[in-house]
């Protein structure tokens, strides 16, 4: 009988669909090493993986049996596709279903740094709270503001659409840019890189790490933001040059944050623990219950097709 490997538990209604081939799941609550991986996954045809699991070439190499290699994301760049590719290894992802689940995180994180939202509980907590008053914890306001949104895709613009509806302009910046009908459709317009970073009241990241868009915001670009500006990173941490926004918001030259991606995930630098300008979140984008049972049907879905010799629905490439 075929093996499946799953590199760590996803939700049960996923596994269920599985249940007519040897599933082994790691049932430890950590992230496996590669040699882990590589053992426990020897004979398996295929293998669900996390975004935190490093599928590199020479675990794809390791594998004699393997057909698929089923990311439990829509994110892949944890994966070496070239390596799979050249071994005739199926990819697969996580896209659509997440989309709306991703873009209210991203909106979520938009109204908490503009109205100091974790600064101001912590506030109450503290037992600070001694009446209303005129100036305390002014923030900014959303409507008439201008959203940069970096890569819009479907995530960008379920984010475009959430923003126009607190009353936000949406200028975007693309590899491509979009038809001007698509553009008039969406009501969004397009900037370059460096025009959409000193026009934006907030910026938000879409697009996939790759290498050309591994630090796309670096120092030099940073400085093109307005002090008044805030940045929010629901992508990928390294699209960012985080040593530089931590620099940059320590120093006032960028007025805020909301991240919930790290360079070095799971490591968090301390000084952005540091910051209060900074709303920070474990990477919990897509993680609502509907989303991620949603996440773990589609992966079986996908494992399945494969396994049964079928098309799989969500190939990376
Ligand atoms: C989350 O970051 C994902 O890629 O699904
Ligand atoms: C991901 O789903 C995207 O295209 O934004």
């Amino acid at each position: 009988m075929e093996k499946i490997f799953v590199t760590y538990k996803i939700p049960e209604i996923g596994l269920k669909l599985l249940s007519k081939f040897n599933v082994e799941v790691n049932e430890e609550d950590r992230t496996l090493s590669k040699k882990e991986i590589i053992e426990r996954a020897q004979d398996a045809t295929a293998l669900v993986t996390l975004l935190s699991d490093n599928i590199d070439a020479e675990i794809i190499n390791a594998l004699p049996r393997l057909k698929i290699i089923a990311n439990y994301a829509v994110g892949f760049n944890n994966i070496d596709i070239e390596a799979a590719k050249a071994k005739g290894v199926i990819v697969t992802n996580t896209p659509d279903i997440l989309t709306d689940a991703s873009a209210d995180l991203a909106m979520a994180l938009l109204l908490a740094t503009a109205r100091r939202i974790v600064e101001a509980d912590k506030f109450v907590r503290k037992g600070l709270f001694e009446g209303w008053k005129p100036e305390l914890f002014l923030g900014i306001e959303l409507n008439g503001k201008t959203l940069g949104i970096i890569g819009l895709g479907r995530i960008g613009k379920a984010v475009a659409k959430r923003a126009q509806a607190f009353g936000m302009k949406v200028i975007y910046h693309n590899r491509r840019p979009l038809t001007s009908e698509e553009e008039k459709n969406l009501d969004v317009e397009y900037r370059s890189l460096e025009q959409l970073l000193k026009e934006s009241d907030f910026i938000s990241l879409h697009v996939p790490l790759t290498s050309e868009t591994y630090h796309l915001l670096s120092r030099s670009k940073l400085k093109l933001m307005k002090p008044s500006a805030v940045l929010i990173n629901t992508s990928r941490g390294a699209v960012v040059d985080e040593e530089a926004l931590i620099e940059f918001l320590q120093q006032g030259k960028i007025a805020a944050a909301g991240l919930d991606v790290y360079e070095n995930e799971p490591e968090v630098p301390y000084a952005l623990k540091e910051l209060d300008n900074v709303v920070l979140l474990p990477h919990i984008g897509s993680a609502t219950v509907e989303t991620r049972n949603n996440m773990a049907v589609l992966v079986a879905k996908n494992v399945l097709a494969v396994l049964e010799g079928k098309k799989p629905l969500t190939p990376v490439y």
